[in-house]
């Protein structure tokens, strides 16, 4: 295995994880890479490791270019373990003549890695001479954790911002000109839905600052994903578009069934929502993973919930969505809850306030039916709909 030039004296050294279809709680359909870089030249410098299994590939691939003894400073641009995972092996190995993170870095990786991990901390806005070049530290906290930074090498413009940019895509083509849009598209909304959404007025003022001082990077290599060396601009400007969650004419109804009776009025429901010119995306819990359902609820105004009433509570997959989508922190959605039940029409209060604590401004009490919905009920649905599309296209006036 072999290390991919990126310019003169960097290389990606990092490993492809075909097998991974969950990255802690969501779907990773097309696996992920965990990129690792290193700089080669007076003083070489490994940006990031890899996860813990993958270390051998990393090595080989440092391999093919130097003998990994002559690196001299690794650099941690953050500590969680798909990218530290390496990191006792690699110093273990490698012995670097320092390891460099952040404050929080350092605080993390060694109640990770153990208090006894020889790193040091790098202050914000701080700079390394390499001899033949320089690395500027800049801190991104929060984007995604609290230790997250940033590496600018000065001399050829090329920045090594760890999660950020990045997305779960394996692929034996490394750079962005090798792999049109349309096959990674997805997975970049997937990744800024279930990772970054959360952290958007963040990544608002981060990216501000970057362009206030002046960085305009000529390469942008993340941790995971493409490298984006000829257009860094597109995948900043889809970040950017994430970010300011601009919601499209756009209903998500999610719901999950047990005799079909909730699936019956998610049916109507999603015909009067359409009737009115919504696009609509209608996703039964049983068939769509949780993370999907986010992914479409990124660039729409609309959220409807249904759920059958389980033993008086919430059904379990619709309560584990409610929770998921929580934390997301998905902003400014108009919707309703729905559902059947046999005989606790009262537990609805549940629905409604799970749906409340998503900010989820509601158009309308919860509609139940009692058991199977009858035409009349069917019909209720479709004016459900209807109401919510008209509140939705209130909102985007
Ligand atoms: Fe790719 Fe936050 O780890």
């Amino acid at each position: 295995m072999k290390a991919v030039k990126i310019a003169d004296n960097v290389y990606w050294v990092g490993a492809i994880d075909w097998n991974l279809k969950d990255f802690h709680g969501y779907t990773t359909k097309h696996g992920t890479t965990y990129n690792a870089y290193l700089i080669t030249g007076k003083t070489p410098v490994l940006i990031d490791t890899v996860k813990s299994g993958f270390y051998d590939e990393m090595l080989e691939r440092v391999k093919s270019v130097i003998d990994p003894k002559e690196i001299k400073i690794v650099i941690s641009n953050h500590a969680e373990m798909d990218h530290s995972g390496a990191l006792r092996q690699v110093i273990a190995d490698i012995k670097p003549q320092k390891v460099l993170a952040s404050q929080m870095g350092v605080k993390n990786l060694k109640l990770q890695l153990g208090a006894d991990l020889p790193v040091e901390a790098v202050a914000n806005a701080s700079t390394l001479d390499l001899g033949d070049d320089k690395l500027t530290f800049v801190e991104s906290r929060m984007l995604h954790w609290p230790d997250s930074m940033v590496t600018l090498l000065n001399g050829k413009n090329i920045l090594f911002c760890n999660d950020i940019f990045g997305m779960h895509y394996a692929s034996s083509l490394r750079f962005d000109d090798e792999m049109p849009e349309s096959d990674w598209f997805y997975e970049a909304k997937k990744y800024y839905a279930n990772i970054v959404l959360p952290y958007s007025k963040i990544v608002l003022a981060f990216l501000e600052q970057v362009k206030k001082a002046g960085i305009a990077p000529s390469i942008i290599c993340p941790d995971h994903g493409p490298i984006w060396r000829t257009n860094p601009g597109r995948i900043v400007e889809l970040f950017t578009q994430f970010a300011t969650q601009k919601n499209k004419k756009k209903v998500v109804v999610v719901y999950d069934t047990m005799w079909h009776s909730t699936d019956k009025m998610a049916a109507q429901i999603t015909d009067g929502l359409a009737s009115m010119g919504i696009e609509v995306k209608q996703m039964p819990l049983q068939h769509y993973h949780r993370s999907d359902v986010v992914t479409e609820l990124l660039d729409s105004a609309g959220l409807v919930i249904g759920s059958p009433i389980l033993n008086q509570e919430v059904y379990p997959s619709v309560a584990e969505f409610i929770t998921y989508l929580r934390g997301l922190k998905k902003e400014g959605l108009i919707g309703g809850v729905f559902g059947s039940y046999g005989w606790s029409e009262g537990s609805f209060t549940k629905l409604e306030e799970g749906a409340k604590s998503l900010g989820l401004n509601l158009v309308a009490p919860a509609l139940k039916s009692n058991f199977v919905p009858d035409e009349a009920k069917l019909k209720e649905c479709f004016d459900f709909g209807v109401k919510i599309a008209n509140a939705v296209l209130e909102k985007l006036k």
